[in-house]
């Protein structure tokens, strides 16, 4: 089964950045701890923080992939151009957040991904990304 990963704007800060929020641990660290949690599944990662990137990752595998978790960043409440790529897209794509956005300000409250994606989750601190692997695992049952 392959699933990517991707993360947009500021993720590749993450344990450093507004670490109160997205806490102290890297991305790299923990992506290595879930691929060996997940060693039947080639679970791969991929980050940018420019949107059309972005866009060409997920037309790139988004007709080959069993799933992508996607964290778009702050692109999640801005981009339609990233909502469209996901609808032109086979791949069944989840869409994470590492905080609780309905808890924060009210413009991180409206998704404009969320409609063309399977489902959401966030609010789980980095265990969201696990949980959309689960996700992604059971659909395929
Ligand atoms: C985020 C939430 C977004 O509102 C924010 O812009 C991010 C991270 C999260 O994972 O909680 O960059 O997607």
């Amino acid at each position: 089964m392959n699933i990517l990963i991707i993360n947009g704007a500021n993720l590749n800060l993450l344990g450093k950045r507004e670490t109160s929020i997205y806490g102290n641990q890297s991305f790299e660290s923990y992506f290595s701890e879930l691929q060996k949690e997940y060693s039947a599944v080639n679970l791969s990662y991929y980050q940018s923080n420019i949107e059309g990137f972005l866009i060409d990752k997920l037309h790139e595998v988004g007709f080959s992939y069993d799933g992508i978790i996607l964290n778009a960043g702050a692109y999640t409440h801005t981009s339609i151009a990233i909502a469209d790529a996901i609808a032109a897209i086979n791949t069944p794509v989840i869409e994470v957040h590492i905080s609780n956005v309905n808890a924060r300000e009210d413009f991180r409250k409206k998704s404009l991904i969320a409609a063309n994606c399977r489902g959401t989750i966030q609010g789980f601190g980095l265990n969201s990304y696990r949980l959309a692997v689960e996700a992604l695992l059971d659909m395929a049952k």
